[in-house]
């Protein structure tokens, strides 16, 4: 045996990338994992993708090495990256996530520029649900002299919200409520804007591991139909509104007709209009309440 075995080798982060690259390929195609791995990287480095390359030759401490391994088995098991650089980017704003609390999707930025438009000189304003705060904080972000209200039956959730708040710097102008729907609410609203639970139960088991295994049950299943949270939600609508109140809440793509007949049959009094998404899929409907109020 020669002495040779018994000198650590450290690694280049070359060669750390094309392990990784290799372990993530097991699962992904080659230049996801690629970029994937790169990602894990930069954040194991604290630094950025694009200046990775000037590093590649690098050697990495085993400390910082094992680290980034272990974070490469995290995504390897299919956790979403969101959760394991604890990061994710909604409306051009920084937030914290981890398994607390759904992973804000860029879908979601078409109700917060729908309520955006019509929340300028809106007294009060909700966000039912708000998980990690995604769109009472982007609202509030944009609506400089905004108060916003924001409830969630989620403890957990709502801890995550309060440090993005936080963070934002925006924690005196909104405030979170723990409850169900809008019965943390005392104040009528003015424009409210809702993404719900939708996914129907029976297709629970059906949706990516990413999604089924690590994002919260109570984010993502809807009941039988995906629209029983959102049924309760129009239920409530009436006596908790403002005249002139404006309601926007995120469907699913497929729910645009059941959602607007649900809305029209709950609300009689109300208008109610399906908005799509930058995709061109049904996305978002609104419920111009009018008097329909109590
Ligand atoms: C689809 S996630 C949306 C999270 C966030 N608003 C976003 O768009 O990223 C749905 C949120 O509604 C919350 N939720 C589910 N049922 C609820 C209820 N009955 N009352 C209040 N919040 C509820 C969940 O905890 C979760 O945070």
């Amino acid at each position: 045996m020669t002495r040779d075995v018994f000198i650590f080798k450290p690694e280049t982060v070359q060669e750390i990338l094309v392990n990784a690259t290799r372990a993530l390929g097991a699962t992904m195609e080659y230049h996801e994992a690629r970029l994937q791995a790169e990602l894990l990287l930069a954040h194991a480095l604290e630094t950025t993708r694009a200046l990775l390359l000037a590093r590649l030759d690098e050697t990495m401490s085993p400390e910082r090495a094992a680290r980034y391994a272990a974070n490469v088995a995290r995504r390897a098991q299919h956790e979403p990256l969101a959760y394991i650089l604890c990061h994710a980017e909604f409306y051009e704003l920084d937030f914290v996530v981890d398994r607390r609390t759904l992973i804000p999707r860029h879908e979601t930025e078409t109700l917060v520029e729908l309520a955006l438009a019509a929340a300028r000189a809106a007294p009060v304003i909700v966000d039912v649900g708000t998980g990690s705060g995604a769109i009472a904080l982007a609202l509030a972000h944009n609506l400089p002299h905004a108060q916003i209200l924001a409830t969630d039956i989620s403890p957990d959730a709502l801890a995550v919200a309060q440090i993005n708040a936080a963070r934002l710097e925006l924690e005196s102008r909104v405030k979170f409520r723990q409850g169900d729907l809008l019965e943390p609410v005392v104040e009528r609203f003015d424009v409210l804007a809702s993404n719900l639970p939708y996914i129907p139960s029976q297709r629970f088991a059906e949706l990516p591991r990413e999604i089924r295994a690590f994002e919260p049950r109570v984010a993502l299943e809807g009941g039988e139909d995906g629209l029983a949270v959102m049924r309760r939600l129009l239920a409530q609508l009436g006596r908790h509104a403002a005249r002139g109140a404006v309601a926007f809440l995120e469907i699913s793509e497929e729910q645009g007709k059941s959602a607007v007949e649900l809305a029209r049959q709950t609300l009689p009094r109300a208008a109610v209009t399906l908005h799509r998404d930058m995709e061109g899929l049904d996305r978002v409907i609104e419920i111009e309440l009018g008097d329909a109020g109590e």
